[in-house]
């Protein structure tokens, strides 16, 4: 990290690949630098199941995370639009579930398809290289695999893995639409199996001490309706379907744990009580995260309304996705991990922070680029140093340094999303140039 400092130090020509002034010299004044990390976690997660990001812009993004100083990869690899890494015992998770047909195009409100088979998934070669970059850049890449929702991609590979007595699992597909999806997996012993084959393998290719399980937005419908999930229900003695769910997670858990990782979920995991080892990724709010450190489990901060960076960067029509909620530079400046209300003890239990990227309206680099730069720069900023004893950040500061900042990104041909708002072509880069329809949602 010191020698990313030194770099930014040098100016922009240090973040080019190759020298562009022949018998250019560097000079630095004489100094010292005293600098340390706030947080252990300083998290970019990275949503490759509803876009495919290919291997070389995974690693390139590996890059940019390193010139921000972050270190933690939360690789989102599954959802019920897509299966991104190869199973070598279940290859229908890729050879299925790694493609749809088409593609919901704008938000989950729109009305628009396009037409594009839209896939593509990362060998084990692939992930190993992908690891093996990250470490040389001191960057853990912690994998998801979620479960027991988030799972169609996964059932329309392995019906078995569906609710059978509900739905006819054989008749689906890779989901084309955004939203929540109500095919969960059931509760059943082939399950865990199942997914305890796609760990043994996870676990060989990621060496994160976290493996992270999901656990969100899992729809409880199916498994009221199902006479199955009923019975096992009744056979487990668990308080219902909420019970199940937790009876899910605690399950990979314990397995976990034997296996000497730590489990991550998303704070839905929270509700059925959880395992001491076991952490929480705080989404939904502030709250999860707060009971979740209250109770002693490490907690990794990222709120939907402060860092979720698909949601639109300005107000007014210009925005090119235009999802969620405000969240300028700004905003995303003034984000604080850490509520004041938590004891020291409580709070020392938030061990890092994350910056969130789904990907649903996000087809490509660029359109990736813009959504993410440059407010992770005021992310990485957040994620790093110290809350001044004020407990304001000053933005007109960082605003300041962003100028230097701009010139590095240029450098490094960071697509971002300029001051004064989006460059005519990044209005509208849309697939087969459609524009993105109807009235954005109140979130
Ligand atoms: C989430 O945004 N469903 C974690």
């Amino acid at each position: 990290w010191g020698a990313q400092t030194l770099r930014q130090l040098l100016g922009p020509e240090a973040f080019r690949r190759a020298p562009v002034r022949p018998g250019h010299t560097w000079a630095l004044p004489p100094g010292t630098v005293e600098d340390a990390p706030r947080f252990g976690w300083r998290g970019l997660m990275l949503d490759v199941a509803r876009h495919f990001m290919p291997k070389d812009d995974v690693l390139r993004q590996l890059d940019l995370m390193a010139a921000h100083k972050l270190n933690v990869l939360h690789f989102h690899l599954t959802d019920d639009q897509g299966w991104r890494i190869e199973i070598l015992r279940h290859p229908r998770l890729t050879e299925v579930g790694a493609w749809r047909a088409r593609s919901k195009h704008g938000h989950r409100f729109s009305e628009l398809w396009d037409d594009t088979p839209h896939g593509g998934y990362y060998t084990q070669d692939d992930i190993r290289e992908i690891v093996a970059y990250a470490a040389e850049r001191h960057i853990t890449v912690v994998p998801e695999i979620d479960v027991p929702g988030h799972s169609q991609a996964a059932i329309a590979a392995y019906p078995e893995l569906g609710n059978t007595d509900v739905v006819d699992t054989a008749a689906l597909t890779v989901w084309d639409d955004w939203g929540i999806n109500p095919n969960v997996l059931a509760p059943t012993d082939r399950t865990l199996r199942f997914y305890e084959g796609v760990l043994e393998e996870v676990l060989a290719l990621f060496p994160s001490p976290f493996v992270h399980i999901g656990g969100d937005e899992c729809p409880k419908d199916q498994w009221r309706a199902s006479p199955a999930a009923q019975a096992r229900i009744a056979e487990l003695g668990v308080d219902g379907e909420d019970g199940l769910q937790s009876w899910f997670i605690r399950h990979f858990d314990g397995w976990l744990a034997e296996r000497g990782r730590r489990l991550i979920g998303w704070d839905e995991i929270l509700e059925g009580g959880l395992a001491p080892g076991a952490a929480v990724s705080s989404w939904r709010g502030y709250r999860g995260g707060v009971a979740a450190a209250e109770a002693g489990h490490d907690v990794v901060m990222c709120p939907e309304q402060q860092v979720y960076l698909d949601h639109r960067q300005a107000p007014g029509d210009d925005e090119p996705i235009p999802i969620g909620y405000v969240r300028t530079l700004e905003d995303v400046y003034r984000f604080e991990p850490v509520p004041p209300s938590l004891s020291p003890e409580a709070a020392a239990h938030v061990i890092g922070t994350q910056a969130n990227v789904w990907t649903e309206v996000m087809q490509n680099r660029s359109r990736v680029d813009y959504q993410v730069y440059p407010r992770l720069a005021a992310f990485a900023e957040v994620a790093w140093s110290e809350l001044p004893p004020s407990r304001e950040r000053v933005f007109a500061d960082f605003e300041r340094r962003m100028e230097s900042h701009y010139a590095r990104l240029d450098a490094l041909g960071v697509g971002y999303r300029p001051p004064a708002g989006p460059r005519p072509w990044q209005r509208r880069p849309g697939v087969g140039g459609r524009p993105i329809e109807g009235t954005p949602p109140v979130v």
